[in-house]
């Protein structure tokens, strides 16, 4: 019922001539892959070429962040609009590293959350609770928080695009992955929460992807597990035969 989504979080890395160079090696590996929806969400220096590399393709292309200003004063932020121009359908929302390294509050991923949605970006809004956190029981209060904090002021009919990602940031690049039960867990929660926010229908078909150190070895106990409708991958979407094995996991 829920079509999963594999997306890509390519992060800082490549340069322009190596993400054309990955375009030209992945979309063939996927070409006739049509049981998920594949997105890939480069640095914004990378979005116009591969935005061109995908055009007629299957893949989807996105960014990893969105100010919450339509435009304006914002020295080296990008606007949804600008996005949206250069034919960007999805944006990454409230990333660990943008919580963590660039003070990213609920508050802010709530009004970038109503930006997105007014201008039709698909929202990936991401949730995780810190080791620590985990460590003292917090994960279920931690997860809730933060969703009902993105969801504010957001309604049922417009929530429908809302992609939600929950990522540990204890499993994100450290090679240490959830087990596929600890990520269900975590899903099934955040799932509930949805449903006291916004009703039982919008909660069941909303996809909520798991990401923090998927790679091609464990992405299928991952990703059939019920709860868990899709990865975002970090740095095992950088090369394109891992991406596109997680893709068929
Ligand atoms: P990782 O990153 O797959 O390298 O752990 C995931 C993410 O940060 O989205």
């Amino acid at each position: 019922m829920r079509k999963a989504l594999i997306a890509a979080n390519w992060k800082m890395y490549k340069t322009p001539a190596e993400a054309k160079a990955f375009m030209d090696a992945f979309l063939p590996l996927v070409a006739a892959h049509t049981r998920d929806e594949i997105a890939l969400f480069p640095s914004p220096v990378l979005l116009a070429a591969v935005i061109e590399a995908a055009k007629e393709s299957n893949v989807a292309v996105g960014a990893q962040n969105i100010h919450f200003a339509e435009e304006g004063a914002y020295t080296g932020e990008t606007s949804v609009l600008q996005l949206k121009a250069l034919g960007a359908t999805h944006t990454l929302i409230g990333h660990s590293e943008r919580r963590q390294y660039f003070a990213e509050t609920d508050e802010i991923v709530n009004q970038k959350l109503h930006t997105a949605l007014k201008h039709g970006i698909v929202p990936i809004v991401c949730v995780g609770e810190v080791l620590a956190e985990r460590e003292a029981g917090e994960t279920g209060g931690v997860l809730k928080r933060q969703v009902t904090r993105a969801f504010g002021g957001v309604t049922a009919e417009a929530a429908k695009p809302i992609v939600i990602a929950y990522e540990p940031v204890w499993a994100i690049g450290t090679g240490r992955t959830a087990t596929p039960e600890i990520a269900a867990e975590a899903h099934r929660i955040i799932r509930a929460e949805v449903a006291r926010l916004l009703g039982a229908e919008v909660a069941a078909s909303m996809r909520i992807l798991y990401g923090g150190s998927v790679k091609p070895d464990n992405a299928t106990a991952l990703i059939s597990q019920e709860e868990i409708d899709g990865a975002l991958v970090g740095g095992a979407s950088l090369k394109p035969d891992s991406f596109a094995a997680i893709v068929k996991y």
